[in-house]
């Protein structure tokens, strides 16, 4: 079995780290404590939902509300909030002119599998937006994507899909697929699961263009899901040139390109796919695309939606296995559109580049002062400090530059001097409502830890 990473630092260091912040997390929570310390009745396990239990603190904290980049918890405590829902809330916590429609909407109904007006303008902002002619609406980017794989089996009738090791899309079944050893197996953790999905999916390392080309000789993928720059493992970019390259492959082997830009779309308002000129058969956008409630887009081109008309011909009337009841609904929709037209803007990204800039390089000091073997990667938006070195170029070296219990500490610390950044990763997001302060705060307050962790 290989070591833990810890970061360069002495095991001790940290586990002393993580006890004493705990000890102040717990006695600065006693009303969150006697909420959820001995676990929120009538829920399995305590919580809602199971993972609310796998962040950093001894329990998790209530919130009492959260307005743009700020989160207070029933405690009276404040944070900056660098998490943002991890993407859901990106555009901050309750823009105004998304609660302004939720408020409109929520008086003249709220779902009934019908169109509204909003649905008019939300059709040609997305086209216009991230360039592809069709769109659908669901109401999850899990769902998403998965409507959008099975519309990429159906018009080229092949089974199979390719996914890069160490990706996450959601709970796609066919994505839950690892490289060990070179081998696809089911990634570690999966429950319930009665298939092989190996025998449905490819798995190849990012980065990797000869793995990629002979996984594709075969001509039996129907799609490759990608993102852009691998988010849900340490971060990964894409090395030159490799975009172009994937493209070219998927084209000359007949295999569709559905780039799933849900934590991408930090880059710009039309995603990295606009930024950098991608161009992918398919299109998905979950999680902020409505500044919080549940919502998800996914687009195809003029080939694709010809290739599906002929199949729908082609099959006998009944459910298509796509959709589900809620999906495109009437509060959504209104949501939707606000996001699009007033908070999702060239303005509001220009705010979020240059603070997200300012962390980069605060963080990145930070880490030269203290002498640590660790790195910072930036996507627009988007902020990781990964305590290895870099850059890194798969999956495989992402999972080792993962250093849970390092990482477990500095959030918990970080938690602890007033900021609040994703779980499970060290991911670190910047809104339209963040400000200069918040970031210098953050910078600040990591730098206390580093000084913490080497003294
Ligand atoms: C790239 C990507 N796609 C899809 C999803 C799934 O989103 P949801 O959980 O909202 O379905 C995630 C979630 O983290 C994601 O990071």
């Amino acid at each position: 079995m290989t070591q833990e990473n810890t970061g360069g630092l002495p095991a001790g260091r940290i586990a002393a780290l993580f006890a004493a912040e705990s000890a102040t997390y717990a006695a600065r929570h006693a009303r969150s404590q006697q909420g959820t310390g001995h676990g929120i009745a009538g829920f399995y396990d305590g919580v809602p939902m199971h993972w609310m239990k796998d962040w950093s603190m001894p329990f998790p904290f209530l919130v009492a509300e959260a307005r743009g980049a700020t989160l207070r918890d029933v405690d009276g405590h404040e944070y900056a909030d660098f998490c943002l829902g991890d993407t859901g809330s990106m555009f901050g916590h309750s823009p105004a002119p998304v609660a302004d429609a939720l408020r409109r909407q929520a008086d003249r109904g709220l779902t009934y599998m019908l169109p509204t007006e909003d649905a008019l303008a939300i059709g040609p902002l997305l086209a216009e937006r991230f360039g592809l002619p069709h769109w659908q609406i669901a109401t999850t980017a899990t769902d998403a994507n998965r409507f959008a794989l099975r519309v990429a089996r159906a018009v080229t009738g092949r089974e199979k899909i390719l996914v890069f090791n160490g990706c996450y899309h959601g709970t796609v079944d066919e994505t839950y697929v690892r490289l060990s050893d070179g081998r696809a197996v089911h990634r570690p953790g999966l429950l319930g699961q009665a298939g092989d999905l190996t025998a449905l999916t490819r798995v190849v390392e990012f980065n990797d263009l000869p793995a990629l080309e002979q996984a594709l000789a075969h001509r039996d993928v129907a799609c490759v899901i990608a993102e852009p720059v691998m988010t849900n493992c340490c971060m990964v970019l894409p090395d030159v040139g490799y975009h172009a390259e994937l493209r070219r492959l998927t084209r000359a082997t007949g295999t569709l390109l559905l780039i799933d830009e849900t934590h991408t779309i930090s880059t710009g308002p039309g995603g990295y796919t606009r930024a950098h000129g991608l161009e992918p058969d398919l299109f998905v956008l979950g999680k902020p695309i409505a500044g919080g409630v549940p919502a998800s887009v996914w687009g195809f081109t003029d080939d694709v939606a010809r290739r599906l008309d002929a199949v729908r011909a082609a099959t006998p009337p009944g459910h298509s296995g796509m959709g589900t009841t809620l999906s495109a609904n009437a509060l959504a929709l209104a949501a939707m559109r606000a996001t699009l037209e007033q908070v999702m803007t060239p303005g509001a990204y220009q705010h979020m580049e240059a603070l997200a800039e300012r962390l980069a390089v605060g963080l990145r000091a930070v880490i030269g002062q203290h002498r640590l073997p660790w790195h910072v990667v930036r996507v627009g938006a988007r902020i990781e400090f990964i305590c290895a070195p870099g850059p890194l170029r798969n999956g495989t070296e992402a999972d080792a530059a993962h250093a849970p219990a390092l990482e477990r500490a500095i959030h918990l610390a970080l938690l602890n001097r007033g900021c609040l950044i994703a779980p499970f990763h060290n991911m670190m997001l910047i809104c339209p409502a963040t400000t200069a302060a918040q970031v210098d705060g953050l910078c600040r307050a990591f730098g206390e830890v580093a000084a913490l962790l080497t003294a």
